[in-house]
């Protein structure tokens, strides 16, 4: 139903408005190419719809402000590492207090017990240990999880991402090979010999994959939420718990963007019962901060790891984790974010955005779809896939980049990598409305 040509030429235009109406980003763009590779500070801030990244002046609760003075709706919310709100007042007060006292020991902290203590409150695991990102609260688990399984392999899912980590940056090839994803072509080994790579949803492949007791863990979302969301059939959860308890797999469950469903996050909700758990982004508010969990028979068998000489050596770690800044931002998060209270009001405007986006794709009989994960939800321009691999394939880059920038254009951020959008307290159903609005006029704009 598309008209392509049409498309093409509203793509034109709206990138013309785009440069028109941000002449300092633009500037700011140009002069950041004499020092930053590529005119970034990282290389993935390129991915906005516009020809140059918007430079942010200032982030409070759902609205960001750029340098041309434009006020935007921020659906992104730091693709979930601002799920709090930007910049919530307790927390500004909470470090600045902190920045006074101390920074950075290499010393644990008091507070670092009472956020290990509100993380078995929220998540129910035993025992915690701290990382500055979700990438690296991931890395260390998969170290972990090999060392009391004694085992090398590990299980993700297709299209899974659980932030730079070499050995699940990896897709099936049509072949059914493991071969790297598109982008980490400089990966140092062949991650066919480190890493088993099933769809999601597909539980005879899981177990064919688990059956030879060599694999230390399965590393996964208890939702794909990375290459668009991809909700798990029912019993998907309990058979893969099962499955790894058969065959001596441990199970590793990434909360960092499913903590979307509720203060716990989802493996709380539906009572997933994992052996380890990996969470980063929001728990710090945005400060750099991140957790992983076991349970009391994991840390039993770690306990003995942990008290080498050597583990300083051990790969896991980093003398800036831990510090004092981080932990006390997390606990001032932990205690007064991401709560029932903040759900109770995200999680029922995520379902209204997805109803209205839901009521234009009916209105135009298209075969298009919208999902809800809690506090986030996510349009295709397909019905909804099952798995990871049927999700790539029904990415289109061209329809995406005019939606994300008609809808910028419009004071309206979306979360660059697919067409998702993410819940604070903040937000509004104004918000809600006017993207119902915008949506209905980009679909109409290319009919
Ligand atoms: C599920 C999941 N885990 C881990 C990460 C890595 O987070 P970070 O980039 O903050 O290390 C991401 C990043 O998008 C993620 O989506």
């Amino acid at each position: 139903m598309i008209d392509r040509g049409k498309l093409k030429s509203a793509l034109a235009k709206e990138s013309d408005r785009f440069i028109e109406e941000h002449p300092k980003s633009n500037e700011q763009y140009r002069k950041s190419r004499e020092h930053l590779l590529g005119g970034v500070p990282m290389a993935w801030m390129k991915r906005w719809p516009g020809a140059f990244p918007i430079f942010a002046r200032s982030a409070t609760g759902a609205k960001i402000t750029d340098i041309d003075g434009r006020q935007y709706v921020d659906f992104a919310l730091g693709d979930t590492g601002a799920m709090t709100g930007h910049a919530p007042v307790y927390l500004a007060e909470a470090i600045v207090e902190q920045s006074k006292i101390a920074i950075t020991t290499m010393m644990p902290s008091e507070d670092s017990i009472e956020v290990a203590k509100a993380l078995t409150e929220r998540f129910g695991l035993n025992k915690w240990q701290f990382a500055l990102s979700a990438t690296d609260a991931n890395r260390f688990a998969l170290r972990l999880a090999r060392f009391v399984t004694r085992r090398r392999q590990i299980l993700v899912f297709d299209w899974c991402y659980h932030g730079t980590v070499d050995e699940t940056l990896v897709t099936l090839d049509d072949s059914g090979r493991v071969i790297p994803r598109l982008g980490n072509s400089t990966s140092a080994f062949d991650p066919a010999q480190t890493t088993k790579v099933v769809q999601f949803n597909d539980l005879p492949a899981l177990e064919e994959a688990l059956r030879t007791e060599d694999v230390a863990a399965v590393l996964c979302e208890p939702a794909l939420t990375n290459i668009g969301i991809v909700l798990p059939d029912d019993g998907f959860h309990g058979k893969l718990r099962e499955l790894c308890t058969k065959y001596g797999t441990l199970l590793i469950i990434d909360e960092t963007h499913t903590i979307c469903v509720g203060p716990g996050g989802y493996g709380r909700q539906y009572d997933l019962k994992p052996d380890m758990l990996t969470i980063g982004k929001p728990i710090g508010g945005g400060i750099p901060s991140a957790a992983f969990g076991m349970t009391e028979e994991v840390a039993i068998q770690l306990e003995e790891m942990v008290n080498e000489d050597s583990i300083d050596v051990s790969g896991i770690g980093g003398t800036l984790g831990a510090n004092a800044f981080s932990s006390r931002a997390t606990l001032a998060t932990l205690n007064n974010s991401l709560s029932k209270e903040h759900f109770d009001v995200s999680i029922p405007l995520a379902k209204d955005w997805a109803d209205g986006v839901r009521r234009v794709i009916n209105s135009y009989n298209l075969d298009w779809s919208v999902q809800n994960l809690g506090s986030r939800s996510e349009y295709w321009f397909c019905p909804a896939p099952k798995n990871g691999r049927e999700a790539a394939q029904a990415m289109d880059p061209e329809l995406e980049r005019y939606f994300h920038l008609y809808a910028l254009n419009r004071s309206i951020l979306l979360t660059p990598f697919h067409n998702m959008a993410l819940f604070s307290h903040y937000h509004s159903s104004a918000d809600v409305e006017r993207h119902t609005e915008v949506f209905k006029e980009t679909v109409e704009s290319i009919l």
